[in-house]
């Protein structure tokens, strides 16, 4: 028996110390509460919200992709692993025992097997612990809880990614917890469409009986046009029909269901809506944490700006950059990283990275870190040999100066779309100076995007962009992209340039977050012409 004390005494100091080796600066438990009761607050009565975590995706054969929770779940729960779901009430309900609760947070069960292999789990008692939720229960309570869906005059959920995978491998994987959901709460019972889908049903369930036959015809027609009609099962069975009967038949399923979909207690547009208003307001801790990542990725671009040399590869220059994210204790990168020498810094979500000599190219790169949860999203674009041509130069300063007319606009009550306005009408100056277009209004495609979104948990954070309010933070990102064979003078070809800030909005104007890396011409080749410490990082030739 003493010995068994003494085994787990050591164990569980072990646990501890393993738990504690990790970073500790994630956003605090009080924070996700208050999310949850900030979204509570907008729920009506009667109602509940049921979001559920990322799937784990697969990669190749056994290998799956490094798992990400999905940004809402995580701002309201701050639960980190895969197969999770959380329960929210409008009001406090009661258990058989009396007991009362207003939400629940299903978590992956404790596994010795699998933790050894995958790592620690929170469990439900860690998760209770660290994350600060009353009632926290396994996968496998949700899958056999009593949870009356239907009684609620409101089920939020958001739109399904039928991208989960049954694995099988445990009975409680996300899989199975949304295959329970569907089950109980009646979703299996109707048959959700895209709102096109959905017209195509109500034109049949409106048709007159003489008319079935001939609105079969048209339906078939369109199939070919519209794939995603071939996906209904409702629209096949009547386009299918044999008969009148058929079709009558056929149609009066489809009268039912659009019945059912009217009756129903789901709703999908309440949370996002409600996420995206609660998510474009950052709260103090959001922005600590967000200006680190953005710093992460401006220090990186710093550093990048020194090491750059025209014999690198588009591969290796990603690598510095990753690597100072890595040095920082960042855990991703945001996104996939863009860097783009010459014509390639024309694709604008270019990510194969792989030209292996950059030349005297122009070398485009827009890379965020990931800094606890939170993503950057900074683009510079810089010279390999560090000295600007007269025609880079030229296009460089055009954009520059659209971003800082941009960037001016970024204040509390003023215009989300303004920035962008601003920015186009000095774009579409610029380049009819330069005769790049041939009149001031001429419809062209050398700024392809618009140049501003928020960012936060995810790098196109969500939010309704009406007017800005204080402690939103969202990006500036003109640029001039001029692919090889454009209809101008060559000298322009393959020159590709954005240059994007991070900007918090304040009380006392616009701060650019991502001020620390260089931004105008002088200061970048000033910059450039600084000593690296990776001037003397040599590897041995493989080639050799
Ligand atoms: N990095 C993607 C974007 O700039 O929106
Ligand atoms: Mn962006
Ligand atoms: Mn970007």
């Amino acid at each position: 028996m003493k010995v068994f004390n003494f085994l787990c005494i050591t164990l569980l100091l072990f646990t501890l110390h393993a738990v504690a080796q990790g970073p500790t600066d994630f956003l605090s438990k009080e924070f996700h509460k208050g999310r949850r009761e900030a979204l509570r607050s907008k729920m009506p009565q009667n109602s509940v919200a049921v979001v559920f975590a990322n799937p784990v995706r697969n990669r190749a054969n056994d290998v799956d992709y490094v798992f990400h929770q999905d940004p809402n779940f995580y701002y309201l729960t701050g639960y980190r692993e895969p197969n999770a779901v959380l329960v929210l009430f409008s009001e406090n309900q009661t258990d058989a025992k009396g007991t009362s609760y207003n939400e629940i947070l299903y978590v992956q069960k404790k596994d010795a097997q699998a933790e050894m292999w995958y790592g620690t789990r929170l469990g439900a008692v860690g998760a209770a612990k660290e994350l600060g939720f009353s009632t926290v229960m396994n996968g496998e309570d949700f899958i056999n809880s009593q949870i009356d869906f239907k009684k609620f005059n409101r089920v939020f959920i958001e739109k399904f990614n039928d991208d989960y995978r049954n694995s099988t491998r445990n009975k409680a994987e996300i899989y199975d917890l949304v295959a329970s959901f569907k089950e109980v709460s009646g979703f299996n019972e109707i048959q959700f469409s895209s709102e096109y889908v959905e017209k195509v049903h109500q034109a049949i369930a409106n048709v007159p009986d003489k008319k079935l036959i001939e609105l079969s015809r048209k339906i078939n027609q369109e199939l070919t046009r519209y794939p995603e009609l071939k996906k209904d099962k409702l629209i096949m069975d009547f386009a299918s029909a044999k008969n009148d009967n058929e079709l009558k038949d056929y149609q009066q399923k489809i009268s039912l269901n659009l019945e059912a979909i009217k009756e129903n207690n789901f709703d999908f547009s309440f949370l996002p809506n409600n996420l995206a208003t609660l998510r474009e307001v950052k709260t103090e801790e959001e922005i600590k944490l967000l200006t680190k990542a953005i710093r992460i990725s401006a220090i990186g671009q710093i550093e990048v700006m020194k090491a750059m040399k025209p014999h690198m590869s588009e591969t290796e220059l990603q690598g510095i950059h990753e690597f100072v994210y890595k040095k920082y204790g960042a855990e991703y990168e945001g996104y996939p990283s863009i860097v783009g020498a010459g014509n390639n810094g024309c694709i604008l979500h270019y990510i194969e990275n792989n030209k292996t000599k950059i030349g005297n190219d122009l070398v485009l790169m827009d890379l965020g870190a990931e800094y606890r949860g939170f993503t950057a999203d900074v683009t510079r674009t810089i010279p390999a040999n560090g000295k600007f041509t007269k025609a880079q130069e030229e296009i460089y300063n055009i954009v520059y100066k659209a971003q800082e007319a941009g960037i001016a606009l970024y204040v509390v009550g003023g215009s989300m779309s303004a920035p962008n306005r601003a920015a186009v009408k000095i774009v579409n100056e610029g380049l009819y100076k330069l005769g790049i277009i041939k009149s001031i209004d001429e419809k062209h495609n050398y700024l392809p995007h618009g140049t501003i979104h928020h960012i936060g948990l995810d790098v196109h954070d969500p939010g309704n962009y009406n007017n800005f309010e204080e402690n939103m933070i969202a990006t500036m990102e003109p640029g001039i992209y001029i692919p090889e064979g454009s209809n101008c003078d060559k000298k322009y070809w393959g020159i590709g340039i954005r240059i994007e800030d991070d900007i918090l909005v304040t009380k006392n104007g616009p701060v650019n977050l991502s001020a620390e890396a260089p931004r105008t011409v002088k200061e970048i080749e000033k910059m450039m012409a600084k000593k690296s410490v990776l001037d003397d990082f040599v590897l041995p030739n493989l080639d050799k």
